[in-house]
């Protein structure tokens, strides 16, 4: 089973709302895109004080584009997050950040820019629960989809048939299956979901093509 999950990267926690409320139908989970202005050039809403009280169905996983991110994920655990991604681009203590959510008993991926070969990434392949590429740069809505990171995957895949692969930006029903043939089979999507005002379309549009 393929899993379409929306993406959210906002500035404000009106926004964040907005867009909670536009999905809940529509899907299980979101994936709430955190920018600290450091480790990408952009900055979104900082998140823990917006998620406070939040009442949702929707299962929310948190992607952190953010420098030093062992100095966050403590605060990010104490909320209703159940899945955290983080960056090795962005950390030299990838194991403590590995480490505190496991304590945790939640979700871990480790995130890779498009320019990072899976070599800086080899010694937490087996303890981490997936692998998150990237596949536009970091940071915003609508980058360009990066086609040799399709190339990037299937070689993972090869090497690591069972660990689950997660892919991020500039998904579309044109790109999306030429993921899930390399083994994709969670796939986050912004700008395409967003852009087209009837989000349960838009999710059918990239399921159906996925499904040929
Ligand atoms: C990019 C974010 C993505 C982004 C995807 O920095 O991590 O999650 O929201 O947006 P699209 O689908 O527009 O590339
Ligand atoms: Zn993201």
């Amino acid at each position: 089973m393929i899993e379409i999950i929306p993406s959210i990267l906002v500035k404000t926690r009106e926004e964040l709302l907005e867009k909670i409320t536009a999905v809940e139908p529509y899907a299980e989970r979101a994936h709430l895109d955190i920018a600290d202005g450091i480790f990408v050039p952009s900055m979104t809403i900082l998140g823990l004080e917006e998620l406070e009280g939040l009442d949702t169905n929707l299962k929310i996983g948190v992607h952190l584009m953010v420098s030093k991110p062992e100095n966050h994920i403590g605060h990010w655990l104490e909320t209703l997050s159940d899945k955290f991604i983080f960056h090795i681009e962005a950390t030299s203590r990838a194991q403590e950040v590995i480490d505190a959510v496991k304590e945790a008993d939640k979700s871990i991926g480790i995130a890779l820019n498009p320019q990072t070969p899976v070599s800086k990434i080899e010694q937490f392949i087996d303890q981490v629960d997936f692998v998150h590429f990237m596949s536009v740069e970091p940071g915003f809505y609508g980058g360009k989809f990066i086609d040799a990171v399709i190339e990037k995957i299937k070689d993972f895949h090869f090497l690591y048939p069972d660990k689950p692969i997660e892919v991020d930006g500039g998904i579309t029903p044109e790109t999306a299956p030429k993921l899930t043939e390399v083994g994709a089979t969670m796939l986050v999507a912004g700008s395409y979901i967003w852009e087209s005002k009837d989000i349960a379309k838009a999710i059918n549009n990239i399921r159906q093509q996925i499904n040929i």
